[in-house]
């Protein structure tokens, strides 16, 4: 039981750590397209920090990973089987997917057309949906863990 109280708060920490992140990421990026919109040059400097965010961001993914694993282990998969769970899994592998094939490429564009001058409107529409994916994948995540529906 103790093992399993260790790995929720883990669980919990890992959890507020990805989630803020996320969060921070996404203020931090409304303030660049907001400098974009006025007509001012968009910092990259932003885009620097949207980096170090996703790196601290895996390091919460790791602890939701590992410790998730582990209550599996000690509940001897007692959740495995249940639809909730089911879900939750395709879920987190759909965030992880769109946080690597889509928002990490969205990214590298982003910085190199604004290198090359070029127009970044589209991919800053795009890269806005791609937050809003995000969170909303984090809730539904959050609300499937809590309520547990079967
Ligand atoms: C984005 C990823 C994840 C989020 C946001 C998340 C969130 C949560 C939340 C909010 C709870 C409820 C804790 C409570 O009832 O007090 C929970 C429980 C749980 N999570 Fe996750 N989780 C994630 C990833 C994972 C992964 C990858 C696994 C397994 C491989 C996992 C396994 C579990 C299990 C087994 C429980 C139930 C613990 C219990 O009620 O005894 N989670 N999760």
């Amino acid at each position: 039981m103790i093992l399993l109280n260790i790995c929720l708060i883990v669980h919990l920490s890992g959890l507020a750590l990805m989630f803020g992140t996320t969060v921070t990421e996404t203020v931090t990026f409304n303030i660049f397209s907001k400098t974009f919109k006025k007509g001012a040059v968009p910092s990259l400097n932003l885009l620097a920090l949207m980096d170090k965010l996703s790196a601290v961001l895996g390091i919460g993914a790791a602890f939701l990973i590992l410790s998730g694993t582990g209550m599996m282990i000690i509940t001897h998969g007692a959740f495995a089987h249940q639809i909730w769970f089911k879900i939750k899994l395709g879920l987190i592998l759909t965030l992880i997917l769109n946080g690597f094939l889509v928002g990490a490429r969205l990214k590298s564009k982003l910085e190199k057309q604004i290198k090359e001058g070029d127009q970044v409107t589209d991919t800053i529409g795009r890269t806005k949906l791609f937050f809003l994916a995000q969170m909303t994948l984090f809730f539904t995540i959050i609300l499937l863990s809590i309520f547990k529906f079967s």
